[in-house]
């Protein structure tokens, strides 16, 4: 009897002990459990192999059972470009069904502008300086490419790039730390939405950490050397922004980074990334950047190479494989330990688990697609208009009458679909993006007649036979618009150049055009600041339309006849020529600054009656335009500028505020910047630094008070001893509509 209890007894421990097991294994697959105790649960139960498995980011080229069978065994924690949505859900199932913990895949590409409705280049997103509306273009990019099933953009990329010749300047927002830092963090917000487990969301990743965009010499791929100052007060401004946006991941760069490969640099990944920023996502490497760390001469072999990245902190390769091919070696050696490894792959399956890929790890046809919807064009084009910067509009040519009985569409840009999607468009389709020629025909009808004309065949040739049409249509029209600039090949990544002019026979085809006397509006295409000095006299406006996306055409029509005023500001100086750069505002002053005197200095003229200060004996030291400069088809007054106090101590905040009027007759947008100047420091200050922008919309002849919060804390620097402080002393502030206003107000901070 007592027997049968004790038998009862021991059969229910050991049936609760069973069920206790059983439910412990499963912990990292209970969606109520904390994210942190699934990981480690996961992380418990994997082999070395597999860890080093989730540590692998693989390109697709095509399915196979070899793949396939790799994907079982574990060895692989990622793919990159991975075809369609059924090869997606494919090598998903081998990971969830087919191997032994069921570890889903995360699916990335570049997205990069949009999917597959394509919005301008980055670099024209950062021109409509509207946070709120590159967010909504994020929302729709996430939203089209997690339809078919991406979880994870290698987006946005926040480079500061001082340097027209790099050919992704195009995919960065700008010269300017603050400029980029906002933007960035939209992009990172729009992307990842509320939260990252959405359907609709995929994770972002800031990239190319770190100072990629500093090249030497615009030269991709190439060294950099910024000193920890610089490092910090500028190029990490971005990625900081990003990281406390929320960033998921980021990626590391290709550039040696002061003798120190970026993929390599335990300084900017370990120290600043983790330690100071507590950064708890994880770091890809960029495309076989780690086993590039061979030919940069900082890895003897693979397996250094591998050693060095696992040590600094990437946490999953992408497309070489050195960690594959290496870790176990490494661990069996006693270089690296399991804990090492173990913290490498945590991060990595946060993310994972952030991303509700667990419970969610397919995405099934989407029933109502809302790819190339037609919302997510509107917010397209909205974005392609705001990203249009007005130079010049000499005799308020625009915006055209749409009285014109015949206009004349001139250039290779004019209609060619390609090129307005810009660089690193992988599933944006040139024949659903609408070109200038057609959306001017579509707005014009039958009350203006298009005459067409090309005249040269494509931005780069040299060829004239076609000038003769071009002239022929400009001289029967009343009004000729000319579509020149950079074609997409001439843009992106590795795609530097050494002469940023209108490229082939363009100067040559506006000049000629030019001749006929007929008034011309000229928009300019390109994925960088271009250099065209040489016709500014020849055409009456210039409209500078980047590579403005799917839905540029109409952009550009609307902006050209007038249904919206250009409303982008310039997020990057535009040299006058490529002997200048690197130009950019927020410069330091120098010993010897030049003064307005120095301008237009003749050629030959000699060096003595002008003085020994910093300014080129052939060009003027100004750039041909501005950061932050931008017309419009109004005209905006700037007065009354106001502070709420003249002195602060740290800690405190002032307000600043200014009258904005539109004078003009049309209704406008107005980007309202704010810029201080630290007079004296520790270590020099720049001349200008952007600190806050508003963009206002106002109707003819109403005005507004546009108003700002400084804090001392948004003056901080890196001082002399590397502390981030604000220093006590004077400051200039300026607000006005570009990095040139000159309305200006003196504070202490005391
Ligand atoms: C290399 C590029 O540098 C990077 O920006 C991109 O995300 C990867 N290739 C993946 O395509």
């Amino acid at each position: 009897m007592l027997n049968k209890k004790i038998r009862n007894i021991l059969t229910i421990v050991l049936l609760l002990f069973i069920g206790a097991t059983l439910f412990a294994q499963e912990v990292y697959k209970d969606p109520n459990a904390a994210i942190e105790d699934r990981v480690n649960d996961l992380l418990g139960k994997m082999t070395t192999a597999e860890k080093i498995g989730q540590m692998q980011q693989f390109a697709l080229y095509q399915i196979n059972d070899g793949l396939l069978a790799g994907v079982k065994a574990g060895k692989f924690g990622s793919f990159l470009n991975a075809g369609d949505l059924n090869d997606k859900n494919r090598l998903q199932k081998a990971a969830v069904e087919g191997s032994r913990l069921g570890i889903p895949i995360i699916f990335g590409r570049d997205v990069i502008h949009g999917y597959k409705t394509v919005f301008p280049i980055p670099l024209g997103q950062a021109a409509t300086w509207n946070p709120e509306l590159v967010e909504k273009a994020s929302v729709i990019a996430a939203e089209e490419a997690s339809e078919e099933g991406i979880h994870w953009t290698f987006a946005p990329m926040v480079d500061i790039s001082r340097d027209p010749r790099w050919g992704r300047i195009a995919e960065s927002c700008g010269e300017d730390p603050y400029l980029a830092a906002e933007i960035g963090a939209a992009m990172v917000k729009g992307l990842q939405g509320s939260s990252l487990a959405d359907e609709n969301t995929i994770a972002a990743c800031a990239k190319h950490y770190v100072g990629y965009g500093a090249a030497e010499a615009g030269r991709d791929y190439n060294t950099t050397y910024i000193p920890e100052r610089l490092l910090r007060d500028v190029y990490l401004v971005p990625f900081k922004s990003c990281v406390d946006a929320g960033a998921a991941t980021l990626m590391s760069a290709f550039n040696d980074l002061n003798g120190v490969p970026t993929t390599g640099n335990e300084f900017t990944l370990k120290q600043v990334l983790r330690d100071e920023w507590n950064f708890d996502g994880f770091v890809v490497s960029d495309w076989t950047s780690i086993t590039e760390m061979i030919a940069h001469g900082y890895a003897a072999d693979e397996k250094e190479a591998a050693y060095k990245a696992a040590k600094a902190g990437v946490n999953m390769e992408m497309v070489s494989q050195s960690y594959a091919n290496n870790m176990e070696e490494l661990l069996k050696e006693g270089k690296i330990s399991e804990a090492w490894i173990d913290q490498l792959v945590m991060e990595i399956l946060r993310i994972k688990f952030r991303l509700g890929l667990f419970e969610r790890p397919y995405r099934e046809a989407a029933v109502d697609s809302k790819i190339l919807s037609d919302d997510n064009k509107a917010v397209a084009k909205q974005a392609a208009v705001e990203s249009l910067v007005l130079l010049q509009n000499s005799d308020d040519l625009l915006p055209l009458s749409y009285d014109i009985k015949k206009l004349a569409v001139i250039g290779p840009l004019a209609d060619d679909a390609k090129s307005q999607l810009g660089t690193w468009v992988p599933d944006g389709k040139p024949e659903d993006a609408v070109t200038p020629l057609s959306a001017l025909k579509e707005i014009l009808n039958e009350k203006t007649e298009v005459i067409y004309a090309a005249g040269i065949e494509t931005p780069r040739t040299k060829s004239t036979d076609l000038f003769g049409e071009a002239i022929k249509a400009a001289n029967q029209a009343d009004a000729v618009v000319m579509f020149c600039g950079e074609d997409d090949l001439l843009s992106g990544e590795s795609h530097s150049r050494a002469f940023i002019d209108l490229p082939g026979a363009q100067v040559n085809l506006i000049k000629a055009v030019a001749k006929t006397g007929k008034p011309i509006a000229l928009v300019i295409m390109g994925g960088r600041p271009l250099t065209f000095g040489e016709i500014t006299g020849d055409v009456n406006s210039i409209l500078y339309a980047w590579h403005p996306g799917t839905m540029g055409g109409p952009a550009i029509a609307d902006v050209l006849f007038g249904k919206y005023s250009p409303s982008g500001k310039l997020p990057v100086s535009f040299p006058r020529t490529v002997g200048q750069v690197p130009l950019y505002y927020n410069h330091k002053n120098t010993g010897r600054p030049p003064t307005a005197d120095q301008l237009g200095i003749e050629q030959g003229t000699p060096e003595n009656p002008l003085g020994f200060v910093s300014y080129f004996l052939d060009v003027d030291f100004t750039p041909a335009y501005s950061f932050g400069q931008g017309l419009s088809y109004t005209t905006f007054e700037y007065s009354d500028l106001k502070l709420s106090s003249e002195k602060l101590k740290v800690g405190e905040s002032l307000e600043a505020s200014v009258t904005l009027q539109n004078t003009g007759d049309v209704e406008a947008a107005e980007v309202v910047q704010l810029y201080i100047r630290d007079l004296f420091g520790s270590v020099t200050r720049p001349v200008k630094e952007l600190k806050g922008f508003k963009k206002i919309s106002l109707k003819p002849g109403e005005s507004k008070t546009v108003a700002f919060t400084l804090n001392t804390d948004d003056l901080k620097f890196w001082d002399i001893d590397m502390n981030y402080v604000v220093e006590p002393g004077e400051f200039n502030l300026w607000i006005g509509g570009s990095s040139d206003a000159d309305l200006m107000a003196e504070f202490k901070v005391e």
